[in-house]
C-alpha cells in the first residue's frame, strides 16, 4: 500500500477502542469509528482530526442490529481504503448464567461473537485479494479459563481466540495478518455497564499500558499478544500441550476406557 490504510474500529466511543482510535490517528492513519452513542463518537473524531490531520468520519451502528451490522459489513467490502479492522465492540454480564436473561444472553453473544465474525467475513476476502492488511480480535483472558465464572462472556471470548487463531492459519499464506489481543481487566466502563465494581478488583491494567502493548505485538505481527502474561513460554506450552492432545485423538477408535468396562 503506497498510502497508508484507514482503519474502522468498532467500539471507538470509549476504552480499549477509542485508545486504538487516538493511536492510530498519531501514527497518521485515517479512521472510521464504530459504535452507538453518535455524541460521543463525533466528539473524538473531531478531536482527533484536528490533533492529528487525519480524516476521521463516524458510522453509528448498534451491531446487534442486523441492519446496522450490515451497513458496516457492506463498508468492509466495499471502501478498498480500510485495510484494519479492530474488532473491539464487546460487552460484558455480571451474575451467575441461572440469573441472567435470555435477552442479556442472545445480546452478549450477537455482540461479542456473531458481529466480530461477520465483519471479519466482511474484509476478508477483500485483504486476501490484496494480499495484505490486518484484522485485530479482542478477546480476553477470560476466555481461557472458564474457573473466573463470566461463563457466556468467557465463552464468548474462548471464540474469538479460536476464530482468530483459525483465521491466522487461513489468511497469512495470502499476506493478511490476523492477531488476537487478550486483555486482563483493563480500567475502561465495561466493568460499570455489566454491574461491577472496578474498586472491588485487586489489580487493574490502564487502557493506554494495554493498547499500547497491544500494538507492540500488531508491530511484530503477533498471532497472540497478552500483554498482562509476563512468561511467554507459559502460552507456548499451553499451545504445545494442545498439540499433543490433538497427536492423541484416533478417530475411529474408542478409547479403551469406554469399552473395557469394570
Ligand atoms: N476492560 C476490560 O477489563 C477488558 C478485558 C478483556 C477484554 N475486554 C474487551 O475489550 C473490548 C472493549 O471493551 P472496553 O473494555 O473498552 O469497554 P467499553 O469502554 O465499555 O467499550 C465498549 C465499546 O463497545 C461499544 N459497544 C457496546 N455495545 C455495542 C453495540 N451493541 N454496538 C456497537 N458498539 C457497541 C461501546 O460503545 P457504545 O456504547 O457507544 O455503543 C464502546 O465503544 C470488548 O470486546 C471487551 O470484551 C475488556
Amino acid at each position: 500500500m503506497t498510502t497508508l490504510a484507514t482503519v474502522l474500529i468498532t467500539g471507538a466511543s470509549s476504552g480499549i477502542g477509542a485508545t486504538y482510535a487516538e493511536r492510530f490517528a498519531r501514527r497518521g492513519h485515517d479512521l472510521v469509528l464504530v459504535a452507538r452513542d453518535r455524541p460521543r463518537l463525533d466528539g473524538l473524531a473531531s478531536r482527533l482530526a484536528q490533533a492529528h490531520g487525519v480524516a476521521v468520519e463516524v458510522l453509528q451502528a448498534d451491531l446487534t442490529l442486523a441492519q446496522d451490522l450490515a451497513r458496516v459489513e457492506t463498508r468492509l467490502r466495499e471502501d478498498a481504503r480500510i485495510g484494519v479492522l479492530i474488532n473491539n465492540a464487546g460487552a460484558a454480564q455480571s451474575g451467575a448464567f441461572v440469573e441472567q436473561s435470555a435477552d442479556s444472553v442472545t445480546r452478549i453473544i450477537t455482540l461479542n461473537t456473531l458481529a466480530l465474525a461477520r465483519l471479519a467475513h466482511a474484509i476478508a476476502p477483500r485483504l486476501a485479494q490484496a494480499g495484505e492488511g490486518a484484522i485485530v480480535n479482542i478477546g480476553s483472558v477470560v476466555g481461557l479459563a472458564p474457573e473466573l465464572g463470566m461463563t457466556v462472556y468467557g465463552a464468548t471470548k474462548a471464540f474469538v481466540q479460536f476464530l482468530s487463531q483459525g483465521l491466522s492459519l487461513e489468511l497469512s499464506p495470502s499476506g493478511v495478518y490476523v492477531q488476537a489481543v487478550l486483555p486482563a481487566a483493563t480500567r475502561t466502563e465495561i466493568w460499570e455497564r455489566s454491574g461491577i465494581d472496578i474498586n472491588t478488583l485487586t489489580q487493574v491494567m490502564e487502557v493506554d499500558h494495554l493498547v499500547d502493548a497491544a500494538l507492540v505485538g500488531f508491530d511484530r505481527r503477533e498471532g497472540v499478544t497478552i500483554p498482562p502474561l509476563h512468561d511467554d513460554a507459559r502460552w507456548t506450552a499451553f499451545q504445545a500441550a494442545r498439540h499433543t492432545l490433538i497427536s492423541d485423538i484416533r478417530q475411529a477408535e474408542v478409547a479403551a476406557r469406554y469399552t473395557e468396562l469394570a
